[in-house]
């Protein structure tokens, strides 16, 4: 027998167990283990039915995504699960941990399921740009119906096993060993007479509007194309033959694997579980963290402390005033109050987590025991240094000094301290208990055990966490605020600043630049501005059209106004008609006659901005990988997943073509457009960013 699926007998009942760490994905291997297990099964005198289950933590997590993109190897998947459902012995699957993709596909070929009440169920196909590619678009229609079916195919939400029996999923739920439970069931099936039950011979599901469906689909995908698609294979279930629709299935997946959105997705998902994964942690033990010091209880520090509650730690929030303190505290408890409407958390849990979790105080002292400390006060260096001073002289020999900056130099902050080695950037996103980035931004001195405490936090947090290095703005701000000036330099030049949002959430954006910087709060770029303008190079184009309204106090979102006007508690607004006026008297300063761009052009140059300031990152080191910048730019500023990131989407175009593209710009502006050293070199060597990706992990 094969070494994934071992075969084994109890009386009348086969049982093939896969055994292929750590998930029991579906590899060439465990497909032809199985159909050796079928085959020796229906030759094994007696047997009268199987019994699939899986060793270890999981039933099946799915197809074996490292096999993507490579030649199919028989047998094919489909062919297992046809198979399964086409013997003549009765099949059971025992499904515990998660059932996934071809996983599930396994179960729907088997007569008959039964799972324990923690196992999870789900078709993510579509996490991965593609859809479900070994029958579930045909069989889960016939078991559950076209509308329940839709939800789970084009969400790829995972269902607990409850509800996964309440809707026909699952036949049984019951809790033991997988294996036993699974005997058990299939001695009762067997006892009471079951006959062989093929979802595939099932009734054929009610038609809805497909039109409908599709266009739904490809709305809330914001473009991407596998949800919609899958609304087209589940079409094929109502209207063709069982054959026939798993035929349209397949190609509908072939024509998916092809796809740039079917790479991007993959990327991402690997990207995603390697970005903590640093060779410099390797044996690196984390310090003790299980309470943490908050310095400013604004935005960011009540957004912070409500991630750090809800994850068990305790907090201490230190505030400059009393009224301060209480006003933080029902920051805290207000995003306390979602987690609860949520069921994130129970009555019990929050009321606890409010009186003993947390602690505010105008007191410094009260840091005395911390093992971390997070600043969040104004983002200005004297503020954070006195309070680093504090901090030094109040905390205890070995906590983490960590400042939440979104732009200073840690290093500089460091250096106000006795103990540089102890203090770290972590750089949270608002709102912090929602935003899954975290930057952990390593200075000259920082200690490694200390990064890994960063790390250590991170994952606790459940934060995808992005290793760093310091310069203004460290990786994601520092290319926002370069992909955000040729947005500008745009609208100085004729596009406004309405055609470049819409033409970014075309794109796939959650937002466009120009609605995020209302949502964050324009004054935050005007004060950049401000302190920037004394080093500022003679040749820079910095528009100034927008510091208009900030004198006015216009700072967006927050107000009111900015480039949209907002309705009292609206989040979206319309345009703002005073805007094109600024504009106008701005172009008409500068002597600019204004041009018409094209969507495609706004967004090659967007791109091509974001591309060549990411290649700088890399090249100075700022960021080690190009997946880095990638994970950063997907979790923090709502680039589409769909697309890998911004660098994986520069491989996809060719990096030859955005090096000329960004040449062609530098005629009229060679000081903005400067090609990064790494991209010239990436192109003259004929590589690309994926390559560096694989350098990184082999080393
Ligand atoms: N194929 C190959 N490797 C897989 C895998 C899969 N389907 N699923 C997980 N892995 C790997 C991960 O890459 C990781 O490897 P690493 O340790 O080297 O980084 C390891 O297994 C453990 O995974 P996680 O770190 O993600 O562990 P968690 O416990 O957090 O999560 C999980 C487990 C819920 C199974 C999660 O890994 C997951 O969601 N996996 C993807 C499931 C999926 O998308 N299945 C559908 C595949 S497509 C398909 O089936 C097509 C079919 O319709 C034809
Ligand atoms: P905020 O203005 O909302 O809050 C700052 C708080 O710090 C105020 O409540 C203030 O009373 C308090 N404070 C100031 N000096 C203090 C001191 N010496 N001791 C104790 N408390 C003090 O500011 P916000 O937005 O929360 O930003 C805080 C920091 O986080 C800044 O460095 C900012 O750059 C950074 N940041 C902000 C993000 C955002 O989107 N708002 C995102 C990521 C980082």
């Amino acid at each position: 027998m094969s070494d994934t699926v071992s075969y084994t007998r109890k009386d009348d009942v086969a049982i093939l167990r896969i055994t292929n760490p750590p998930v029991n994905a579906l590899s060439q291997a465990v497909r032809a283990g199985l159909m050796d297990g079928m085959d020796r099964a229906e030759a094994d005198d007696g047997v009268r039915a199987a019994l699939i289950v899986g060793d270890g933590r999981a039933f099946i997590a799915g197809a074996d995504i490292t096999e993507f993109g490579k030649p199919p190897q028989t047998p094919y998947l489909t062919e297992v699960c046809n198979r399964i459902e086409s013997s003549p012995l009765i099949f059971v699957a025992s499904m515990h941990g998660v059932s996934l993709g071809g996983g599930l596909e396994i179960a729907l070929g088997a007569h008959y399921r039964v799972a324990q009440p923690d196992a999870r169920v789900g078709l993510p196909e579509v996490h991965l740009g593609l859809i479900p590619g070994a029958g579930a678009t045909q069989r889960l229609p016939r078991l559950i119906g076209v509308e329940k079916s839709l939800d789970l195919i084009t969400s790829g939400r995972h269902v607990k096993a409850p509800e996964a029996l309440e809707m026909g999923i699952v036949d049984h739920v019951v809790d033991g060993d997988p294996q036993e439970v699974g005997l058990s069931y299939v001695r009762e099936l067997l006892d009471g007479g079951a006959e062989r039950r093929p979802v595939s011979a099932m009734d054929k599901p009610a038609a809805i509007d497909w039109d409908g469906a599709y266009e739904a689909a490809l709305a809330k995908g914001r473009g991407q194309v596998a949800p919609a698609e899958a609304v087209r294979a589940v079409q094929a279930s109502v209207e063709q033959p069982f054959d026939e629709g798993l035929e349209t299935e397949r190609r509908i997946f072939m024509e998916l694997m092809e796809t740039d959105q079917r790479q991007g997705m993959i990327h991402a998902f690997f990207s995603e579980r390697a970005v903590g994964n640093l060779p410099e942690l390797k044996g690196v033990e984390p310090r003790a963290l299980q309470s943490i010091g908050i310095i400013g209880g604004g935005t960011m520090g009540a957004g912070i402390a409500t991630a750090a509650l809800l994850a068990g730690f305790n907090v201490v929030l230190i505030e400059m005033k009393n009224e301060a303190a209480e006003a933080a505290r029902e920051r805290i408890a207000g995003n306390l109050q979602g987690a609860l409407k949520r069921g994130k958390i129970t009555d019990a849990k929050y009321d606890a987590m409010l009186t003993n979790g947390l602690e505010v105080s105008v007191n410094y002292d009260s840091l005395a025991s911390v093992d971390m400390v997070i600043e969040a006060v104004f983002e200005d260096m004297g503020v954070k240094k006195d309070v680093f001073g504090k901090l030094d002289a109040v905390c205890k020999k070995g906590a983490v000094l960590a400042t939440n900056t979104s732009y200073l130099d840690v290093d500089e902050i460091a250096a106000s301290t006795s103990r540089p080695a102890d203090v770290i950037g972590l750089h949270f996103f608002s709102p912090a208990h929602v935003m899954k980035l975290l930057e952990i931004v390593v200075a000259d001195q920082t200690a490694p055990d200390v990064v890994a405490t960063g790390f250590a936090l991170g994952k606790a947090l459940g934060k995808v966490s992005v290793r760093a290095g310091v310069c203004d703005g460290f990786i994601g701000n520092r290319i926002l605020a370069t992909y955000r000036t040729a947005a500008d330099h745009m609208v100085l030049d004729g596009a406004s600043p309405y055609q470049i949002d819409k033409a970014l959430t075309d794109f796939g954006f959650a937002m466009g630049p120009f609605a995020v910087a209302d949502l964050a709060g324009l004054d935050i770029g005007w004060a950049t501005r401000k302190r920037k303008a004394p080093d500022r190079h003679p040749d820079e184009r910095v528009p100034t059209y927008i510091d208009c309204l900030c004198e006015q106090g216009h700072f967006g979102q927050k107000t009111g106004k900015g480039y949209y006007i907002y309705e009292k508690g609206a989040r979206r607004g319309v345009p703002n008609p005073e805007i094109e006026d600024l504009i106008t008297a701005e172009q008409k300063e500068l002597g600019i006659t204004p041009r018409d761009f094209t969507d495609a052009e706004i967004l090659r140059r967007y791109m091509a901005a974001m591309v060549n300031e990411a290649a700088k990152v890399l090249g100075e080191g700022i960021a080690r990988r190009p997946l880095d910048v990638d994970m950063t730019l997907l979790f923090g500023y709502g680039f589409p997943r769909y697309w890998g990131g911004p660098l994986k989407w520069a491989d996809l175009q060719g990096l030859p073509n955005l090096l000329e593209d960004i040449k062609s710009y530098a005629r009229d502006d060679p000081w903005f457009w400067q090609p990064a050293p790494l991209l010239e070199q990436l192109v003259a060597e004929g590589r690309n960013f994926d390559d560096l990706n694989k350098q990184a992990a082999k080393a």
